[in-house]
């Protein structure tokens, strides 16, 4: 056969192979989630999320410094907050006693080159579970700002880099930026959880902190996941209102939006590949049913492929451990 253009040869060795690659994944560009509780000398394990677990200080200490060693160097921590502390109106969240408070100091002090990411939200410390506040079964917007508002400030006085309002209520950027900057925060960053859709996928998560709502969804402040164009307009509002990246969340089922995004805006786009996306690839390793490793690899490779600049995911940390491995 007299063939011009033979594709194969592009592939022919693993050299060859590795030359032509256009995307890789580097620890670099991950962010480790980890959840945080209160007390000494514990980790618990969740079940729904094998090898990731809930760490108390001084154990969530131990396990940065190994990533550390790996070259994983931003974590986003979520607190699991005991039933006792929570009310309606978070209160614990912005409390000088939170155990999530101290733990991002502790953080910060330990491995100032560690980049420090908070959750901003209501749902850990909501007695009612939502992510705003709840009155007459209805979820206000501007009161829950309010309260993002306190709890932004006083991650910022304990030294977060980045906050991370998760909570999906109209107006919260920009909101969330005024207050840091009259407080004196311009060089704490904004990560807004821009697409962020109503999605079954944050199932193991929630048992993970306790935090699902106790009446009702979360359909009326999180995307409908039929929607692709009201990504734009999210974050069209989250780039006017000084967003520094803007993220999508679920990111597997969501690569689409990835793409969108990242074709339509010139800040980082991060993606988050979530507890349900993680859940299902242990499971179905765990069966023996595929090969846990290698599909998580590909999965991350597509997440990057559909244009994230940056992967939140529980599998960073044996991520950057495979790397090292094959350095
Ligand atoms: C809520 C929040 C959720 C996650 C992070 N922050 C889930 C929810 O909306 O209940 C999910 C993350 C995951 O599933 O890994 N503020």
């Amino acid at each position: 056969m007299k063939l011009t253009r033979r594709p194969r040869r592009n592939r022919i060795s693993s050299e060859v192979r590795n030359l032509v690659r256009e995307t890789a994944v580097t620890t670099d560009k991950l962010v480790y989630p980890l959840f945080l509780i209160d007390g000494e000398n514990k980790r618990e394990e969740i079940k729904s999320m094998p090898g990731i677990c809930r760490f108390t200080i001084d154990e969530a200490l131990k396990e940065i410094s190994e990533c550390m060693g790996l070259g994983l160097r931003t974590f986003i921590l979520f607190p699991a907050v005991d039933d006792k502390w929570k009310d309606s109106t978070a209160s614990y969240s912005y409390n000088p006693e939170n155990f999530y408070l101290k733990a991002i100091s502790q953080i910060k002090s330990r491995f100032p080159e560690a980049t420090v990411v908070t959750d901003v939200a209501m749902d850990p410390y909501n007695s009612d579970g939502h992510d705003g506040l709840v009155r007459d079964g209805k979820i206000l917007n501007d009161e829950t700002l309010e309260i993002l508002g306190k709890m932004t400030i006083a991650q910022a006085k304990a030294g977060a880099d980045i906050v991370g309002p998760s909570d999906m209520m109209d107006g919260r950027v920009g909101y969330l930026r005024e207050v840091l900057d009259e407080a004196g925060f311009i060089n704490v960053g904004i990560m807004a959880y821009t697409a962020k859709y109503a999605s079954s996928f944050y199932g193991p998560f929630r048992d993970a902190l306790d935090s699902a709502p106790k009446a009702g969804d979360k359909k009326t402040y999180q995307m409908d996941y039929a929607n692709k164009r009201e990504a734009l307009v999210e974050a069209e509002l989250d780039v006017f209102e000084g967003a520094d990246f803007l993220m999508v969340k679920p990111a597997l089922a969501y690569l689409d939006i990835i793409q969108l995004l990242k074709q339509s805006f010139d800040i980082p786009i991060v993606a988050y590949n979530v507890s349900g996306e993680y859940a299902m690839v242990k499971a179905a390793a765990e069966k023996g049913w595929l090969d846990g490793d290698k599909v998580m690899q590909e999965i991350l490779v597509s997440i990057k492929r559909a244009g994230a600049d940056i992967i939140i995911t529980y599998a960073a940390k044996e991520y950057a451990m495979f790397l090292k491995r094959q350095a």
